[in-house]
């Protein structure tokens, strides 16, 4: 049997908050985001279907109804699933460092990253990444200092007291983690 693949752009209401965790891993942020703000839809996506699982059922025990679990590659869920101009916040946290430098490619913080993460943000959204990976925070300050179309900005107040799993994990171990964050801001504005 012939089968087609159809991929669809979500159905955002532009009226609601959408806030989109890359790389949530297990989610413990996703659903601590989704229970402190109920009236957000709070997009988790990964690859790793067993760590999804493990959110999908810690979402039901919580009766977390506005929590939606999406097992995709990131670059692809951002270009083909994602409208444009439709996230209040984008959070791509404790990534993979890949500190080897001929490893550096499998990085997703990247020039096209910020470029891509601008369009999918709604003006005056947040990118909020972090990593106990120094260098890599240094890297993704010097990507964002050189793309005129965001700004930094402190850490929300809400967001301080959020961990995720493998924050929780670098703190247990004494390792630091730095949160950075930028708001989209238009040309002109900046
Ligand atoms: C180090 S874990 C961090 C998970 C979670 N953000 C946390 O802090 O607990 C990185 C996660 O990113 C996911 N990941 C890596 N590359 C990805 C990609 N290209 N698209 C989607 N998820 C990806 C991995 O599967 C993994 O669950």
């Amino acid at each position: 049997m012939e089968q087609t693949l159809i991929y669809a752009t979500m159905e955002m209401d532009p009226a609601r908050r959408v806030e989109i965790d890359i790389g949530c891993g297990e989610g413990s942020f996703s659903a601590e985001l989704a229970r402190s703000l109920p009236h957000a839809l709070v997009v988790a996506v990964d690859t790793m279907r067993g760590r999804l699982d493990k959110l999908r059922r810690k979402a039901a025990r919580l009766g977390l109804e506005n929590l939606v679990v999406v097992e995709s590659e990131a670059g692809f869920f951002l270009h083909a699933m994602l409208a444009e101009a439709s996230a209040d916040s984008i959070h791509l946290l404790c990534p993979d460092p890949w500190p080897k430098a001929k490893h550096r490619f499998h990085r997703l913080a990247s020039g096209e990253f910020a470029d891509l993460i601008r369009r999918k943000l709604k003006p005056g959204g947040l990118f909020h990444f972090s990593s106990d990976d120094a260098p890599y925070c240094d890297a993704v300050e010097r990507i964002m200092a050189s793309n005129p179309q965001f700004k930094p900005t402190p850490l929300p107040e809400h967001l301080k007291i959020i961990r995720t799993d493998f924050e929780l994990q670098w703190l247990s171990q004494g390792k630091n983690v730095e949160h950075l964050c930028w708001i989209s801001v238009s040309q002109g504005q900046t």
